[in-house]
């Protein structure tokens, strides 16, 4: 293997709910890692009223994916950024077209994907933990009241700030952007399962992240010894 394939380009694969969020987050925390959340950018470009958010509100309450062409503007510059560092893409992408256009961008950039974690998690787990999931908006940190409650019920660990409820968290939106995973993002996995030299795709099973965390810290450590830890923080 060339020596670029050792630099953590990852997407984190799964059904709404699953984890992706979760545990990249716990990956950014203790290694030199980037992540990019478009459900997180999305937010913020609603918070904002920029004219994507505008575009996006809609289609995000109603559980819906925004078109593909304005998923690539949202992230084109965005990846750019992440040149030559390691990172891991959550909620992009999501259908095959978007698949390939990522596969086209990283080819120019010589710097193709290296890992998909598909994070295989059944739909009644899921259901169940969303109604305890809390968010801080700004930054994306999630929180979920039976297995990763905040230190103050209700306000963010770093900031204090307030939690609030995504507006896309309700049984009948959630079982819409199911659906949704189903018809439109599932097929990826085929495209990434018939892939090539460097990308490895890995499935995790598991109903806790005390099964899932050890199993994907395992598999990242492995496959880029290089990766270094973050120093540790004080307080
Ligand atoms: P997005 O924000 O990406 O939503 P999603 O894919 O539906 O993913 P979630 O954020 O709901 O879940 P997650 O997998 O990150 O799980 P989490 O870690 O929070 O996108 C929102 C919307 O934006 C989309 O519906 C679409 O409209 C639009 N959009 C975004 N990207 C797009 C794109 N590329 N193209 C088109 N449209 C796009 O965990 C869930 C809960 O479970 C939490 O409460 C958590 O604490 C808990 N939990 C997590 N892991 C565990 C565990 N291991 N054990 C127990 N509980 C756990």
């Amino acid at each position: 293997a060339s020596n670029h394939d050792k630099v953590l380009r990852m997407v984190m694969f799964g059904k709404p709910g699953s984890g992706k969020g979760t545990l990249s987050s716990r990956l950014v925390k203790k290694y030199d890692i980037l992540a990019l959340s478009t459900g997180d950018l999305l937010r913020q470009h609603i918070a904002e009223r920029t004219a994507v958010g505008q575009q996006a509100e809609q289609i995000v309450a109603q559980g819906g994916l925004l078109p593909d062409d304005v998923m690539l503007e949202v992230v084109t510059n965005k990846l750019d950024a992440l040149h030559n560092k390691h990172w891991i893409l959550d909620g992009f992408p999501r259908t095959l077209g978007q698949g390939k256009l990522l596969d086209t961008h990283l080819e120019k950039q010589d710097a193709p994907l290296t890992l998909v974690i598909n994070l295989d998690i059944a739909d009644e787990v899921i259901l169940s933990r969303i109604s305890d999931r809390w968010v801080h908006l700004p930054s994306g940190r999630v929180y979920n009241m039976s297995y990763n409650r905040p230190k103050v019920a209700g306000f963010d660990d770093e900031t204090g700030e307030p939690l609030t409820k995504r507006p896309d968290d309700n049984p009948e939106i959630f079982s819409r952007r199911l659906k949704q995973f189903y018809a439109s993002t599932a097929p990826l996995l085929s495209h990434y399962a018939s892939g090539h030299e460097p990308t490895r795709l890995v499935t995790l099973q598991g109903e806790t992240s005390d099964e899932i965390w050890p199993k994907l810290e395992a598999i990242v450590r492995s496959t880029f010894p290089t990766l270094r830890e973050r120093a540790p923080r004080r307080g």
